[in-house]
C-alpha cells in the first residue's frame, strides 16, 4: 500500500541522520522512527543480542503494517540484515557501506572506516573493499566512546575531543584520505572529525546513498507515495527528554510528533 508508513530504526538518535535524508528525498512519505535509547549503545553488545533486538524492531514494524523498514544502523545491518530478509513480508533496506564512494574519493588508496566495535569486528567493510579493489589499504577503527557521549548530547568539548584524537590520529598518521562514517551517530560530530582528520580528507556519510537505495526499492515495487503531506513520528524507548531535544535539532525543518513506544513486548521469551 502506497499510503503505508516506512519504519526506520536505530539503537538511539543516530538513525535520524538517515531519516533526514529519507524525508528530503521522499517528502510525501509517512515515516515512523524508533530509537531504542533505553538500551543504547548496541555496538559493545554480543552479536546474538544485537540480532535479537533487531528482530524486536522488525516485529514491532510488522504490527504497524509498514511498507518497508530501513535499518538505520550499520551494526544491525552488518550482523543481521541478510538473515532477516526472508523472515518478514515487507522489504528491508540496510545501511550501504560507503565503500564505493570512498574508492571514488581516494587518491592514496588508504581508506578508513570508523564504526562500533561490533561493526568493525564483523569485517564487512574490509571484505567489500577487498572485493572491489585488491590494491586498496583498509584502516578500521572502533570508537566505543562516541555513541554514549552523543546520546548524552555531547557533540563538542574536551572529553569528546580527547576520545576523537585517540581514535583518529592513527588514521591521520596512516595517510587515510577517505574516511567512512560507519555509524549513523557519527555525522552528528562530523565537524570535529573533519577538524582532526584535516580538510583534504573526504568524509563519507552513507546516509544519502541509503536513502536513495530505499527510494529505488519503493519505486521498483510501485510503492512510492506521490501525493499528500509527509510526516515523521518518533518514538524512544528510554527517558526521552534529551533524545527529543537532540532529534528536533537533527531533523530541523521537518514536521514531526512524538509517540510512545515500547520494544520489550516484541521480544520472544
Ligand atoms: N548507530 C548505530 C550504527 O550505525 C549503532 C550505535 C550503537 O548503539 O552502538 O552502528
Amino acid at each position: 500500500m502506497k499510503s503505508a508508513a516506512i519504519g526506520v530504526f536505530d539503537s538511539g538518535i543516530g538513525g535520524l541522520t538517515v531519516v533526514k535524508e529519507l524525508a528530503a528525498l521522499m517528502p510525501h512519505e509517512k515515516i515512523i522512527y524508533f530509537g531504542d535509547t533505553a538500551r543504547a549503545p548496541y555496538g559493545s553488545r554480543p552479536p546474538a543480542q544485537i540480532i535479537d533486538f533487531m528482530n524486536q524492531f522488525l516485529r514491532f514494524f510488522a504490527k504497524q503494517e509498514v511498507k518497508m523498514a530501513v535499518v538505520a544502523c550499520n551494526t544491525m545491518t552488518a550482523l543481521g540484515l541478510e538473515a532477516a530478509r526472508s523472515m518478514y513480508s515487507y522489504p528491508l533496506v540496510g545501511m550501504t557501506t560507503g565503500v564505493r564512494t570512498a574508492l571514488e574519493a581516494t587518491k592514496t588508496k588508504n581508506i578508513g572506516v570508523i564504526a562500533t566495535q561490533a561493526a568493525v569486528a564483523s569485517g564487512k567493510h574490509g571484505k567489500m573493499l577487498k572485493e572491489l579493489d585488491d590494491a586498496a589499504r583498509f584502516y578500521p577503527q572502533a570508537c566505543p566512546d562516541f555513541v554514549p557521549l552523543i546520546e548524552q548530547g555531547i557533540l563538542s568539548g574536551s572529553v569528546l575531543e580527547a576520545a576523537a584524537k585517540e581514535y583518529l590520529i592513527p588514521l591521520v598518521k596512516a595517510k587515510v584520505d577517505a574516511l567512512i562514517l560507519g555509524c549513523t551517530h557519527y555525522p552528528l560530530i562530523s565537524p570535529l572529525i573533519q577538524q582532526i582528520m584535516g580538510k583534504t580528507v573526504t568524509l563519507v556519510n552513507p546516509a544519502g546513498e541509503t536513502a536513495r537505495a530505499a527510494y529505488r526499492e519503493l519505486n521498483k515495487r510501485d510503492l512510492l507515495a506521490s501525493t499528500g503531506e509527509g510526516s515523521i513520528k518518533i518514538g524512544f524507548s528510554g527517558d526521552s527528554v534529551m533524545a527529543r531535544d537532540l532529534s528536533q535539532n537533527i531533523i530541523r525543518g521537518c514536521k514531526s510528533e512524538f509517540i510512545k513506544a515500547e520494544l520489550e513486548e516484541y521480544a520472544i521469551i
